[in-house]
């Protein structure tokens, strides 16, 4: 390793690599998007299809996204270099850097709605509804305001700066050491206040009851797709990561954890929402309006409604803080190493970067909603390419990158070192050779198809 390899950081410790890898994989996705699909494709039925996908798929391309990175201790374009310098590899990272820019512009929108209902839920403005489409009312309003969604918007992203700007150890490790285990507490306190109420046992059963026959080809694609999005794979966030990794750390079991962690976490924001909602009486199908236009008016029954109501859009909050410095790392990341910027003018170019590109996607529920493509507004088409084109395509590439060009013998030569036991492997290449490759090239064909 040389001088700029050690000065461009490292993680304190494994613990600290752990944590903040889940950080990145919890996220908006767990907390507001899993239990709202699950409740679409058939319950408990849809989470064992996820859970399949997350250990063959997920966690498989997880590990090679980490051997990758802390093979190589670079951004993914120098790491697909790095390792294969002939050729137009280094562009399958260069894809990735600019989905991390494309996906931080609109999820940064959705995290400042997080942030101003925390603001709101203390004047106690979100908790007083009567039905669900009042609350849906009420949000149409906010987000269709210019100045708040701009605001927040701009409080969002510099928060995600102010953190990234401060370094690996310094300052995601360190803030991700005191937010993950902060939003565990949360999760803990309202998942208890849930399943307490009355009626809420409705909500466990439509929650996790095993429908088959809901169950579609369609919902297997979902549980794919948002299998690959919920561990922050695709665009090589998790090679950045790993790329701060110290060759002494074992990184097959690293990415077990983490990939459990991210699981258990999305199982528990079902099992905080479904019971809330059923036993208040209101309909649990809302789809992506259940978190601001459901559970507003769940929080408007319950008593101390207004307490819940603030500790639950924190929770949202910090899952979208640290997802946020992920995809603001692997830019970030990127003009450190290949342009030689400083960290501190890499943050903050980078950053109003990806503030500027958000604008019209916070303005997209107002003022620029009737600009469209597609029938799609600025935010949607933005999500669209990135979520549903760039990430699979990265995924693939990842597989076939670390199975067939690098090939699994050096890539099991790292993950061997510091003599580390690796059980499965011959499993893990089987599944990086053929399966995963496979899987993804199917959802990227169906999204293709308009699926
Ligand atoms: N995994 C995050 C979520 O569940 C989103 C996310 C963060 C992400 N970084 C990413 C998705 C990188 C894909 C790639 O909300």
């Amino acid at each position: 390793m040389n001088d700029f390899e050690k000065s461009r950081g490292f993680w304190g410790s494994r613990a600290g690599f752990v944590i903040a890898a889940a950080g990145s994989a919890i996220g908006l996705g767990n907390i507001w998007k899993f239990p709202y699909i699950t409740g679409q494709h058939g319950g408990g039925a849809f989470v064992i299809v996820y859970l399949i996908c997350i250990v063959l798929i997920g966690i498989p391309i997880m590990l090679a996204e980490f051997t990758i990175g802390r093979k190589t201790h670079k951004n993914p374009v120098g790491a697909y270099k790095n390792i294969h310098p002939a050729g137009l590899w280094f562009l399958v990272g260069g894809m990735g850097v600019l989905a991390g820019f494309m996906i931080l512009s609109f999820y940064s929108v959705v995290a400042g709605w997080t942030i101003a209902y925390v603001v709101r839920s203390i004047f106690m403005l979100v908790t007083q509804f009567e039905t669900a489409a009042d609350a849906g009312k009420y949000f149409g309003n906010f987000a269709s305001n210019p100045f708040e969604a701009l605001l927040f918007h701009t409080i969002f992203m510099s928060l995600c700066i102010s953190i990234v700007i401060k370094g690996v150890r310094s300052g995601i490790e360190k803030s991700c050491d005191i937010l993950m285990p902060t939003l565990l507490f949360i999760l803990v306190l309202l998942v208890i206040r849930s399943l307490t109420l009355k009626g809420a046992w409705a909500g466990v059963v439509f929650y996790l009851k095993p429908e088959f026959s809901k169950l579609t080809a369609q919902g297997v694609l979902v549980a794919l797709g948002h299998a690959f999005f919920s561990l922050s794979l695709g665009m090589g966030a998790m090679i950045t990561y790993g790329s701060y990794l110290s060759k002494k750390e074992n990184l097959a079991s690293s990415a077990l954890i983490v990939g459990a962690l991210d699981t258990v976490i999305a199982l528990l924001a079902g099992l905080m929402i479904f019971p809330a909602v059923f036993a208040m009486g209101l309909e649990p199908s809302a789809g992506p309006g259940l978190v601001f236009h459901v559970l507003p008016a769940v929080f408007s029954k319950m008593p101390f409604g207004n307490i819940v109501s603030i500790a639950f859009f924190t929770l949202l909050a910090i899952a979208a803080l640290t997802s946020g410095i992920s995809l603001l790392e692997v830019v970030v990341a990127y003009f450190i190493d290949e342009i030689r910027w400083s960290r501190k003018k890499a943050v903050l170019i980078v950053g109003s970067v990806i503030f500027i590109l958000g604008i019209p996607s916070a303005l997209s529920f107002g003022a620029f909603g009737e600009y469209k493509l597609f029938g799609m507004n600025f935010f949607d088409i933005v999500d669209h390419i990135a979520s549903n084109y760039l990430l699979p395509l990265g995924g693939l590439l990842i597989c076939v990158f670390v199975a067939w060009v690098w090939g699994p013998k050096p890539a099991l030569e790292e993950i061997h070192i510091g003599e580390h036991k690796f059980p499965f492997a011959g499993g893990w290449v089987f599944l990086v050779k053929y399966i995963s490759p496979v899987a993804v090239g199917i959802i990227l064909i169906a999204k293709l198809m308009g699926k």
